[in-house]
């Protein structure tokens, strides 16, 4: 079968079609022929991950140590990037119960990696669910990292109707989601993104947006119930103002120094911060199909890419000209 590989970190130069065995599923797992997958953070991240310092790295040192040895030192031990997948299941083993062939699903494999390939196995009790029956199988595939970190963090921060969130890092990933659900929270959301994704992120549903690379949200006078960074670029210190009375600053990626002051807020009245990580589990899958099937988070594709053409795809997310998802269309499909 097809497979993007690389053997060595550095930039989308290193992704190359290759032939390699179809795998066989073991006895708890599924195979999936798969139809699409993506280019996403992980995928950038990942294949050049030698290159990422503590510093760059959006989380506390401890974590980026432990990516280092899982994802390899000086070259890649997971050979084959991607990480959301949709296809069907083509075969299951002798135990699997939750799955049959020829059942349209989509999921999420998360560090494990491995979706760009025409064949995955996947155990039958990791992050897969049916395909939501209103998207192609190009739509399923660009939603579920989003989508699964997004509700999975907002759950956390228990948006309430009619409250005000800003999401800064709104056209991203897990912004472009979280702006989506927001709204069926029935939040007023405003969007933080640079110049060229403002139209994208109204589109997404958000009541106001802002550039970032324009204007200081901490400087306009507005004030929010919650302010949820993605990326971590904001200071609790800065945005205080910006919060209102038992306002919460969320933060997706954050190092020690917000870890000890979620500590300290937690035992004082008034402002919080809050970390957290959202590992994905099929539950979250599950309801992100059902918003899916309800209406409420849509798949915005700006380009899809055949597997010939990844090192293009990553290059074109790498430059930051993305307005959406980028697809790399498995050949089989
Ligand atoms: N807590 C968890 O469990 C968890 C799970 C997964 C990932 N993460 C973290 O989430 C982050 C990746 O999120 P993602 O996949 O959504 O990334 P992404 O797709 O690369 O999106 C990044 C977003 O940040 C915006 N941005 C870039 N520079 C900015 C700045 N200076 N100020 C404000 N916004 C800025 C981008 O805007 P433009 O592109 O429009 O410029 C874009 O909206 C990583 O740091 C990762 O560690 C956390």
């Amino acid at each position: 079968m097809k497979a993007i590989v690389y053997t060595e970190y550095g930039s989308p130069d290193v992704l190359h079609l290759e032939e390699i065995s179809k795998p066989a599923p073991k006895d708890s797992q599924v195979l999936i022929r798969n139809h699409a997958t993506t280019v996403n953070f992980g995928d950038l991240m990942a294949r050049n991950f030698k290159a990422i310092s503590p510093r760059e790295f959006n989380m506390p040192f401890l974590i980026w140590l432990l990516a280092k040895i899982s994802f390899g030192l000086n070259q890649p031990k997971v050979t084959i990037l991607g990480n959301e997948f949709a296809g069907e299941i083509e075969a299951i083993g002798k135990e699997v119960t939750r799955f049959k062939p020829g059942d349209q699903v989509f999921g999420y494999l998360g560090q494990s990696m491995g979706t760009y390939v025409e064949y995955c196995c996947m155990p039958e009790n990791g992050v897969a669910a049916i395909k939501p029956a209103n998207m192609t199988y190009e739509e399923a595939a660009v939603v579920p990292y989003g989508a699964i970190m997004a509700l999975s963090l907002l759950r956390k921060a228990n948006l309430q109707p009619g409250q005000k969130v800003l999401i800064n890092g709104a056209s991203g990933g897990i912004g472009s989601a979280a702006v989506q659900i927001a709204k069926h929270l029935g939040a007023e959301v405003t969007g933080v993104c640079g110049t060229q994704r403002l139209e994208f992120v109204k589109s997404l549903g958000a009541d106001q947006v802002i550039d970032y690379t324009k204007e200081d949200f901490t400087q306009n006078g507005e004030t929010y119930n919650l302010i949820f960074d993605i990326l971590g670029k904001g200071s609790f210190a800065r945005c205080k103002n910006s919060l209102r009375p038992n306002g919460v600053y969320f933060f997706a990626s954050f190092k020690m120094k917000q870890l000890f002051q979620m500590l300290w807020t937690s035992m004082t009245g008034g402002k919080k911060v809050i970390c957290a990580f959202a590992p994905g589990s099929v539950e979250d899958l599950n309801s992100v199909k059902e918003l899916i099937e309800a209406g409420k988070i849509k798949a915005v594709i700006d380009r899809r890419y055949p597997m010939e053409q990844a090192a293009e795809a990553h290059r074109y997310v790498e430059d930051g000209n993305k307005r959406g998802s980028v697809v790399i269309t498995v050949a089989s499909s």
